[in-house]
C-alpha cells in the first residue's frame, strides 16, 4: 500500500510543483520537503469522496452532528480525550486557526511565546499580526531537545505576554513531550494568565512505543486556558481539503475565538472534507496504524544509512514523519547546503534555518515516502558526503 511510487507533478502540489525550481525533478531530484505524504489516502476515504462528488452538490456545509460525533469519538478512542460536540470549531486549517487565535486573544504589540526551532508559520503569524515573537529556544541535549523551563517562567511572567504557541508533538525536532513536561508548560501558562494554544496536528503520527498526551489530559484545570488544534490533514494525508478541528473547552475562550472567526469572514467548512473527515475518523484507524508502522521502518532505514555518514547526525525522532538532521559537520553555509542537497544528492529539503536561528546547519527531511525512494535519496547523500 505504501511502496507505490507516484509522480505528483502537474497536480498543483506545493511539494512537486510550485515550490520546486524548474527542471529539478526532471533531472532526478526527489522532494523530501513539504509535510504531506507520498501515500495515497485510505481507500475508504477515496470512495467516500468519490461518492459525494457524484452527487454533484458542493454546497455551503456545516460541521453537523454526524461530523462532530465522528471527531468526538475519535478523540476518545485514539487519545482518551473526552470532549463535547460543542467544544469543536471547524476552521480552514490550523495555521488559519493560529492567526485567528492571535487576533482573538492578544492585542497589537503583545508578546506571544514560541519555542524555536519550530514550524515557521508560528513566527510569521505573530509578526504578520503586529504582535511580538517572544522566543524560548529549545535546548539541544545530545540527540534530542528539551524545553528551557526557567526561562519560560520568566517570559510568561512578562506583562506583555498573553499567549503561547506550543507545538506538540514538535515539528521539526520530533519530540513527543512527556506528561511531566506538559504539566510544567501548562502550569506556567495558567499561573501567569497566558493562554496556551497547543498545536497537536501531528498527534496521530507517533513512533513505536511513544504515546502522546493531549494537554487537557495532563490536568483538568488546563481546560480553562487552552485552545487545542487538531486535524485529519496530517494523519490521513488530507491537507488539501483545508479543514481543522479546534477544541476549546472554555466557553469564554470559545466565544472570543468564534467572534474573531466571524470577523475574519469564515463560516462554512469545505463540503468535500465533511465525508472525508467522517470516514477517516470512523473507518480508517487501521490505515493510520499501518502508515505509522511503515514510517517507523523508514526511520530505522534512515538511521542506519545516516549512521554511516560521519558529517551528518540524525536526531531522535519520537513523533511526526519528519527527520531532523544536523549537517554542520559538512561545513557548508545554508545556501551551499541547499545547493549541495539539491544538485549533488538530488534531495529537495526544508532548510533548517526556516525554523529559526537554532535551525541553521540543519535540514528537515520528510520520510513519509516509498522506502525505495528514500533509500536511493539517502544513498546519494552518503555518496556525495564521502566525496567531499
Ligand atoms: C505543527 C504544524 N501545524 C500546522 C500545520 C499546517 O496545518 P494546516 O495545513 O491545517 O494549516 C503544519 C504543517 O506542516 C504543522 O507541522
Amino acid at each position: 500500500m505504501f511502496d507505490s511510487i507516484f509522480n505528483r507533478k502537474g497536480t498543483g502540489s506545493y511539494k512537486w510543483d510550485t515550490t520546486v525550481p524548474d527542471g529539478l525533478i526532471e533531472r532526478g531530484a526527489y522532494p523530501l520537503s513539504v509535510a504531506d505524504m507520498e501515500f495515497r489516502t485510505a481507500p475508504e476515504i477515496r470512495e467516500a469522496v468519490s461518492a459525494f462528488a457524484q452527487k454533484g452538490f458542493f454546497c455551503y456545509t456545516d460541521s453537523d452532528k454526524e461530523y462532530r460525533d465522528a471527531v468526538r469519538e475519535f478523540m476518545l478512542r485514539r487519545h482518551d480525550f473526552s470532549i463535547e460536540n460543542e467544544w469543536i470549531t471547524c476552521v480552514g486549517g490550523v495555521v488559519f486557526a493560529i492567526n485567528t487565535a492571535i487576533r482573538a486573544f492578544t492585542e497589537v504589540g503583545d508578546g506571544v511565546i514560541i519555542q524555536s526551532p519550530v514550524y515557521y508559520p508560528f513566527r510569521n503569524s505573530i509578526e504578520n499580526n503586529g504582535r511580538v515573537v517572544v522566543d524560548n529556544p529549545l535546548v539541544r541535549v545530545g540527540a534530542s531537545y528539551e524545553m528551557n523551563f526557567s526561562q519560560l517562567e520568566e517570559l510568561a511572567a512578562r506583562e506583555d505576554v498573553k499567549l503561547m504557541l506550543l507545538c506538540s508533538p514538535h515539528n521539526p525536532v520530533g519530540r513527543v513531550w512527556t506528561k511531566a513536561e506538559l504539566e510544567r508548560v501548562g502550569s506556567i501558562c495558567l499561573k501567569n494568565n497566558v493562554i496556551l494554544l497547543s498545536d497537536e496536528i501531528h498527534f496521530d503520527i507517533l513512533r513505536q512505543g511513544q504515546s502522546h498526551t493531549v494537554i487537557n489530559n495532563v490536568d483538568c484545570a488546563f481546560a480553562d486556558n487552552t485552545v487545542i488544534c487538531t486535524a485529519v490533514s496530517k494523519s490521513f494525508n488530507l491537507a488539501g481539503l483545508g479543514t481543522s478541528n479546534i477544541i476549546i473547552a472554555s466557553k469564554s475562550l470559545r466565544e472570543r475565538f468564534r467572534r474573531q472567526l466571524s470577523t475574519d469572514g469564515y463560516s462554512c467548512i469545505n463540503s468535500v472534507s465533511r465525508p472525508a473527515t467522517i470516514t477517516a475518523y470512523t473507518s480508517c484507524d487501521y490505515w493510520l496504524d499501518e502508515m505509522n508502522a511503515y514510517v517507523d521502518a523508514n526511520i530505522d532505514l534512515a538511521r542506519s544509512i545516516i549512521a554511516q555518514i560521519p558529517q551528518v547526525e540524525m536526531l531522535d525522532c519520537q513523533g511526526t514523519y519528519l527527520i531532523w538532521l544536523d549537517m554542520k559537520g559538512l561545513g557548508l553555509d545554508d545556501d551551499a547546503l541547499d545547493k549541495f542537497l539539491q544538485n549533488e544528492c538530488g534531495i529537495i529539503q526544508d532548510p533548517g534555518f526556516w525554523f529559526g536561528e537554532g535551525g541553521k546547519g540543519y535540514t528537515r527531511l520528510n520520510v513519509a515516502c516509498p522506502r525505495s525512494v528514500l533509500e536511493a535519496a539517502l544513498l546519494r547523500l552518503k555518496a556525495a558526503c564521502n566525496k567531499l
